[in-house]
């Protein structure tokens, strides 16, 4: 089976039964990072570009690894070292990549759209690594693996997304991905941070995490970006630790069972405890070891899922 896009955008735009062959393709792809040689020849002659106009540490890493594991060959361009900088229109740039001819370009970028946009433009496959406030669907892919990995479902699962949900890809795209694969989800922050519509897009709502927390499997807590305490989000940071913040006392509160994840960065001591981001419930570094796992599976897919004879 294949995908039925050429480009992956969004969480909206994959059916579930995609979802499905994503996640199990990176199952077996996991394997592979665990040989002493990580290397299979599945997407040798293939070319991957990386254009992160956004820092990134994990998805551009986990990106390059997944293309070098399965023998493509992989390049990392960024804004600052473009001809972005000399005045170059966006769709110039992509144009000039185009003419290149690489099979795949994994896109970062501050304003959602772009990767729709160089979908739209480019031949080859656009993959989302983050567009502005909009979307991060292989982040998405990478947590949907973890959790199915841990809890041997998605189906019937409470998920609670704790944190700045207004300004976060993660938490619009996670709230897609787990309803659509049948999880409950339920978004908790101060008023501020909480998205008009957010309920349309099937997440519940509360301000208090006391009751976020009460009977979640899963909690995800999102990275409070201090640079929004100028735009008066929350007052400071000790108030937003204090009454949003996942601490040891309030875990006590959780399912026997609950799992903690984080996309990451995080900011220790804000919106998680140390103990908890180290502790037996966190799954936060499963989430990295799945991201490659992930992103070669959507490498694989996206270049036609077909095996070269050799690829095992
Ligand atoms: N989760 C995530 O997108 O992390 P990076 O910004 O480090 O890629």
């Amino acid at each position: 089976m294949q995908l039925r896009q050429k480009d992956i955008l969004d969480m909206d735009s994959l059916s579930t039964v995609e979802i499905e062959l994503i996640l199990d393709t990176a199952a077996g792809m996991k394997e592979i990072s665990l040989r002493p040689i990580k290397k299979v020849p599945t997407l040798r002659g293939k070319t991957v570009i990386l254009f992160f106009y956004e820092p990134s540490t994990r998805t551009r890493t986990s990106f390059d690894i997944a293309a070098k594991r399965l023998s493509a060959d992989s390049l990392s361009i960024s804004a600052k070292t473009s001809s972005l900088v000399k005045g170059e229109t966006l769709i110039d740039t992509a144009r000039n990549l185009e003419a290149m001819n690489p099979d795949i370009l994994v896109i970062r970028h501050s304003s959602a759209g772009v990767p729709h946009l160089l979908g739209r433009t480019m031949a080859a496959s656009v993959i989302n690594a983050g567009d502005g406030m909009h979307a991060h669907p292989t982040q998405t892919l990478l947590d949907l693996m973890t959790v199915k990995e841990k809890k041997g479902r998605i189906q019937g699962l409470r998920l609670a997304i704790i944190g700045d949900i207004a300004h976060s890809r993660v938490a619009r795209s996670d709230i897609v991905g787990f309803t659509k694969m049948g999880a409950e989800v339920t978004v908790c922050a101060p008023p501020t941070m909480i998205p008009a519509g957010i309920n349309a897009l099937g997440a519940s709502v509360t301000h208090r995490i006391e009751e976020a927390i009460d009977g979640a499997d899963v909690i995800m807590m999102l990275r409070i970006q201090l640079e929004r305490q100028k735009d008066y989000l929350f007052s400071t940071v000790r108030e937003y630790a204090k009454y949003f913040g996942l601490n040891v006392r309030r875990l006590q509160k959780a399912r026997d069972d609950v799992l903690i994840m984080h996309p990451g960065p995080m900011n220790r001591g804000v919106e998680i405890a140390s103990e908890i981001a180290d502790g037996p419930y966190s799954i936060i570094l499963d989430q990295v070891t799945n991201g490659v796992a992930v992103r070669m599976a959507l490498l694989y897919l996206v270049a036609g899922g077909v095996r070269h004879a050799d690829s095992d």
